[in-house]
């Protein structure tokens, strides 16, 4: 959080709406970052429960080009109980809050933008139900929306989380009115190069990451276990071979590349069944759970791993093959995939395509 709000400072961002993870750290944490690093919180809906006043600004008026632009935030006031501890924070009803501010800011701003943590849904409803802006900005869901949504004269966008697309709205100011009124997203990919500063800044992170969770070598030649990939392999060479073509099992060889492989947050989807019954813990624990494995796609009915090998070893009750009533494992579904494949980490994922690919 602290890395985050770093580098927010040093892309300069013009206004900060808090939503219930910045909320979650506490009141003390958040006002010591936003003073060292003079971060522009807005919020018109998050109360300070020890004065019973907003914990930040409304919102801000900016001044462009001869123009005020009136910038305003509102976050969820529902379902975030499990993050925000109520003795510091009161999130109030949000649509209530921003046609408050909307009222003030018509007064005397060109230009009014919602930074809207409501999620898509949400930030539809606002633009329905809370006329006069101009802009909604949407976020909380994280997914990214190429167009903008219209709702009459409001447009909405949703470029996406984690800094990975940068949102461009352009538009001319004609007697007062917002008109030609286009939006897009901007993929901030490879082909964009790295401000040195802030890549310096993700270089600290990952430094501080690698210190708190070394990547300690594994112990030599540790057997391999039942859940294994090695373990199957044995009684399905064909499928085995077939996976070993996949980049699932290279996934571990990518977050080497990437220098990452200590990283427990990328550990989570380029490992097998990350800290599960029979699943990843660490290299040096279980260096054969590494990689997209046999287990990850076919789940176990059973953490008892040895009632699927037993009933075919000699002297197995199923010696040999069960013209299929045997199901040990359970279903695939597009569910067994989008745990990993997810908006954010497989944008193009498409269940029938993806599993032509993966099938064996
Ligand atoms: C001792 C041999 C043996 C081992 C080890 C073994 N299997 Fe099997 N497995 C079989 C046989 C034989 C069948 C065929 C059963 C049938 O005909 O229904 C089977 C069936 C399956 C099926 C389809 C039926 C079901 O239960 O859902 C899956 C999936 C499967 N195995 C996955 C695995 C995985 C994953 C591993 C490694 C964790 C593994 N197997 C290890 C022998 C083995
Ligand atoms: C445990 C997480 C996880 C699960 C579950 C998972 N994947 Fe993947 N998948 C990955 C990762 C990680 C990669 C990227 C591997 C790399 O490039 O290092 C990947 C890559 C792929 C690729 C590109 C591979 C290639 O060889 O071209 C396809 C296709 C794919 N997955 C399909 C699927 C499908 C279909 C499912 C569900 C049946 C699925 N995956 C389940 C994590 C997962
Ligand atoms: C929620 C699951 C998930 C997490 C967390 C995750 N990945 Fe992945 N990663 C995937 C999947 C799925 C793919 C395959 C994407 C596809 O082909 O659609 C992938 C692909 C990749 C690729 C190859 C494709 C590319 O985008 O260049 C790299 C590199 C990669 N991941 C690195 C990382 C790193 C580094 C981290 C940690 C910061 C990480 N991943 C965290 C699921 C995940
Ligand atoms: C990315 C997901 C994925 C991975 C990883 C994977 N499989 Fe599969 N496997 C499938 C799908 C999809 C099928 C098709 C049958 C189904 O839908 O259950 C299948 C079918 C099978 C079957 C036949 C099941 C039957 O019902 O007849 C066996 C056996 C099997 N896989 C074993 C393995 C083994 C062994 C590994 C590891 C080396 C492995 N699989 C890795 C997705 C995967």
């Amino acid at each position: 959080m602290r890395y985050l709000l770093e580098g927010m400072a040093m892309l300069e961002y013009d206004a900060i709406n808090l939503a219930e993870k910045d909320l979650q750290y506490g009141r003390e944490f958040l006002r010591n970052l936003q003073e060292e690093y003079d971060l522009p919180f807005i919020s018109a809906n998050v109360y300070d429960r020890a004065t019973n006043e907003l914990f930040a600004p409304a919102f801000l008026i900016k001044h462009v080009n001869g123009k005020k632009v009136g910038i305003f935030g509102v976050t969820l006031a529902q379902g975030v109980q499990r993050l925000v501890n109520p003795d510091e924070f009161e999130v109030r009803d949000p649509l209530a809050a921003a046609e408050q501010v909307v009222q003030a800011l018509e007064q005397e701003c060109d230009v009014i933008v919602a930074l809207a943590h409501l999620g898509l849904k949400g930030a539809l409803e606002l633009a329905e139900k809370v006329p006069g802006i101009d802009i909604v900005i949407s976020g909380h869901h994280g997914t990214h929306v190429r167009q903008p949504h219209r709702i009459g004269n409001t447009a909405i966008m949703q470029p996406g989380s984690k800094g990975k697309y940068l949102g461009l709205v352009e538009f001319a100011l004609q007697n007062g009115q917002v008109q030609n009124l286009t939006g897009k997203t901007v993929a901030l990919n490879d082909r964009i190069p790295d401000d040195p500063r802030l890549a310096e800044l993700v270089r600290r992170y990952d430094d501080e990451v690698l210190l708190a969770f070394p990547l300690e070598s594994p112990k030599a030649k540790t057997r391999f276990s039942l859940a294994s990939e090695r373990a199957c392999r044995r009684c399905h060479p064909s499928e085995h071979q077939q996976w070993r073509s996949t980049l699932h099992s290279h996934a571990w060889e990518t977050l080497v590349q990437k220098k990452q492989a200590h990283n427990p947050e990328c550990q989570t989807c380029h490992t097998t069944l990350f800290g599960q019954p029979n699943g990843f813990v660490t290299l040096k624990e279980n260096p054969d759970m590494v990689n997209v494995q046999c287990l990850a796609c076919h789940r176990p009915k059973s953490p008892d791993l040895t009632v699927h090998s037993n009933r075919f070893r000699r002297g197995g009750s199923a010696n040999g093959k069960t013209n299929g009533t045997v199901k040990d494992f359970l279903e695939i579904t597009e569910e067994t995939c989008v745990t990993c494949h997810n908006e954010d980490n497989s944008p193009h994922f498409d269940y029938e395509s993806f599993l032509a690919k993966v099938k064996h």
